[in-house]
Order: C-alpha cells, then structure tokens, then sequence
C-alpha cells in the first residue's frame, strides 16, 4: 500500500515539473466577474492515517535518506525541494482535520508548524544549501513528534524509527 501511494506521490511530484511550460500555470481572471456569496466548502476525505502514510511519511522518509550526503546532482535537489513542498502541503491538508474534541487550535498550530518547517526545508533545497538543509529537516522532524506527543500518537519518526517502513522512491 505505502508503495503504490508512494509512486502516486511520486507522479504528483513529477507531473507539475513535466507539463508546466513558462505561464502555463497561471490563473485567468474569467470573462464575466460578479460579486459572489458562493463559500467554497472544504471536505477532508482520507483518514488522517493515511494523509500520513501516503503523503507526509513517505516524502519525509525519501527526503531524509536524500539528505544522508550531500546531494551531487541538480536532480536530487529539486526532487528533494519537491518532496520538501509535498509535505508542507499536507500541513495544509491537517488544518482540514482537526479532532473533534478539545485541542482544535492547538492542532491547527502544529499543523502550521509542520508547514513552515517543511517550506523552509523545500527553501534551503532550493538553494542547494546542505548545513540548512540538515537544520530545517531536525526542525520538520521535531515538527512532527510534537504533534504526535500532544496528540498521544504512539509514533515517532526520525532516523532511527521503523527501519523497515518504505519511502516514497
Ligand atoms: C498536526 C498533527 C500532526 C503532525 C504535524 C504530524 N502528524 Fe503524523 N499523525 C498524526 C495523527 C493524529 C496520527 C494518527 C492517525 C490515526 O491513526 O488515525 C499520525 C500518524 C502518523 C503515522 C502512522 C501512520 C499509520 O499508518 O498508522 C506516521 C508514520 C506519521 N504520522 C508520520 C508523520 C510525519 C513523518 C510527520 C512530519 C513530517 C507527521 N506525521 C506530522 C498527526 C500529526
């Protein structure tokens, strides 16, 4: 299962990078404006579980072995910048599900927090910066653990956990 979301992640990934020509990707205004009243509603479908396992662990698993050394190839970095941003979003993607009892602002700040981090990861990614690379990734890991801790999830991820779970390569 971690695998087969693991390449879906990977073509999301890829997919924007493949097809995006110079402007392709920006929004036009549409031809008539009016003044709307419509409210969009948002809808979290996947279980929190698998948000995790498919999207936030399997980049924060690839990302960290990535990092292991200093990458050597424009490549990696980008596709580590890419997986960096994948998990940022899935911060997004928390603010969608907060418990439904007490410790909704506290999840949503640490949800916020998983997002920074991981942006300013995919930031020192995009720089080929290393040392910040290997600081922002503690940052996301800590990120993550708090979570967990407050939230009594009996997981911890960093280096050293799960060594036999799979990434999203
Ligand atoms: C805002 C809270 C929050 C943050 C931030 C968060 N998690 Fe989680 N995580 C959860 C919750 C809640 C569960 C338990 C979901 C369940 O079992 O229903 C979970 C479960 C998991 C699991 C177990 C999934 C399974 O199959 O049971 C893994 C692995 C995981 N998280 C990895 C991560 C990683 C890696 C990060 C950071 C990059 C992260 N989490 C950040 C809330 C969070």
């Amino acid at each position: 299962m971690t695998r087969f979301v693991g390449q879906l992640t990977l073509g999301l990934l890829l997919t924007p990078l493949l097809l995006t020509t110079p402007g392709s990707a920006q929004v036009r205004r549409p031809a008539t404006t009016t003044t709307s009243t419509f409210t969009p509603r948002f809808e979290a479908i996947a279980e929190t579980r698998f948000l995790m396992e498919g999207l936030t662990n399997a980049n924060y698993r690839s990302v960290h072995r990535l990092l292991k050394d200093r990458p050597t190839d424009n490549e990696t970095w980008a596709f580590i910048r890419g997986q960096a941003i994948l998990i940022a979003e899935s911060g997004n993607l928390l603010l969608l599900r907060p418990p439904r009892n007490d410790g909704r602002d506290t999840w949503m700040k640490l949800g916020m927090d998983l997002r920074d981090k991981a942006t300013a990861l995919a930031k020192a990614a995009g720089n080929r910066d290393f040392a910040r690379c290997r600081t922002a990734l503690e940052a996301v890991t800590l990120s993550c653990n708090r979570c967990h801790q407050t939230f009594r999830v009996p997981v911890r991820v960093g280096p050293e956990a799960d060594p036999n779970e799979r990434d999203a390569e």
